[in-house]
């Protein structure tokens, strides 16, 4: 038995937001400690992204960036942070993460709480220079911010995130902010995704690394939705995809009460279908993040030959720790 299944019960004996800031505060501690850093022997460059392996941590897990030292003395060959928006906010009212775990799922309505794009990219100014790791910034709307001036929203995260991270992470797939999963429809997406390419391919100067735009889709979309983004994500200078957010369906029929997205094992299938179809519409040599209900080495397996590039775990660590990353990270 390892430390983290030893923690689990007392954890899971705690509302799950609570047990969620705990385990933020241990990492963060974490960090401090003289412990061994992974110093990096050498990266792949997977779509421009120079990992160490192709196992990321997946957005939401550490929204403020409060323990990006001590998560990047694990394994994870890459870390996404956020989301954030432009000002910070609380989000929605509790409780609104809820454990299903019979089913090793979260379902989670949170709302985009953070405290701000420019409190996240202090975090990041700081830390960063001890870390190895490519890091990413995954960025939303505030919640009052009407659709129509979304993009002003998209913009500002993405100007003052340009240059110092690695990524920045298009969210136009949380189905906790209204509105947000609107953008990848038609009538937004394709302005919104060719103003944030301007406005990076502009800022970007000659001796500068240019920063990778990813956007991170629904599991929800139908194939015909779905092939509509794609084309237009590939069409508009986009370099990649994350596929997917959580799913607003319930594949089980379980967790009908709670409303919000759901993530873990029962998403699987769905995020493994989305990747499949994501792959066949991209192409080949496109950049395409698997993430959604992996936990094991078979599932990081199917999710790899379904055509990810990469992959991102969440909701397996919270059920199964350190261990499951570090198992998939032997053979990825
Ligand atoms: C509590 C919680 C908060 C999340 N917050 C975000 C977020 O802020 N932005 C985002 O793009 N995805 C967010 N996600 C979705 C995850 O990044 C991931 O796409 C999803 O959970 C599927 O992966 P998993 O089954 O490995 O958890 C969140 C997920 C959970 C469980």
């Amino acid at each position: 038995m390892n430390i983290y299944e030893l923690l689990r019960p007392i954890l899971f004996s705690l509302p799950p937001e609570w047990a969620h800031q705990l385990t933020l505060n241990a990492l963060r501690w974490y960090g401090y400690l003289p412990a061994k850093r992974n110093t990096v022997s050498s990266t792949i460059d997977v779509g421009g992204l120079h990992v160490v392996n192709r196992v990321g941590l997946a957005a939401g897990f550490d929204k403020d960036g409060v323990a990006i030292r001590g998560l990047s003395k694990f394994n994870f060959g890459f870390l996404e942070l956020g989301a954030v928006t432009p000002r910070g906010q609380q989000g929605n009212s509790r409780p609104r993460v809820f454990r299903l775990k019979n089913e090793f799922a979260l379902i989670n309505r949170l709302g985009f709480n953070n405290q701000g794009i420019d409190a996240l990219i202090r975090k990041i100014v700081n830390e960063k220079p001890r870390v190895c790791v490519p890091i990413g910034i995954n960025i939303g709307k505030n919640f009052d911010t009407p659709l129509e001036q979304a993009i002003d929203d998209y913009e500002y995260c993405f100007v003052r995130a340009n240059s110092l991270v690695d990524f920045v992470t298009i969210n136009i797939s949380s189905p906790n902010t209204p509105g947000v999963r609107e953008l990848q429809g038609m009538q937004y997406v394709q302005n919104l995704l060719a103003r944030l390419v301007r406005l990076r391919d502009s800022s970007t100067t000659n001796n500068q690394k240019r920063t990778l735009l990813l956007a991170k889709i629904s599991p929800d979309l139908s194939e015909q939705e779905l092939e509509g983004v794609c084309t237009t994500v590939r069409s508009e200078g986009i370099d990649g995809i994350i596929a997917t957010n959580t799913t607003t369906t319930r594949p089980n029929e379980n967790g009908e009460q709670y409303k919000g997205g759901l993530s873990g094992r029962p998403l699987f299938p769905l995020a493994l279908n989305c990747v499949r179809q994501a792959r066949s519409f991209l192409g080949e040599g496109f950049l395409l993040v698997g993430c959604g209900g992996i936990w094991d080495v078979a599932s990081a397996t199917k999710m790899r030959e379904a055509g990810a590039d990469l992959i991102q775990l969440y909701t397996g660590l919270v059920y199964h720790g350190p261990r499951c990353l570090r198992e998939i990270t032997l053979v990825e």
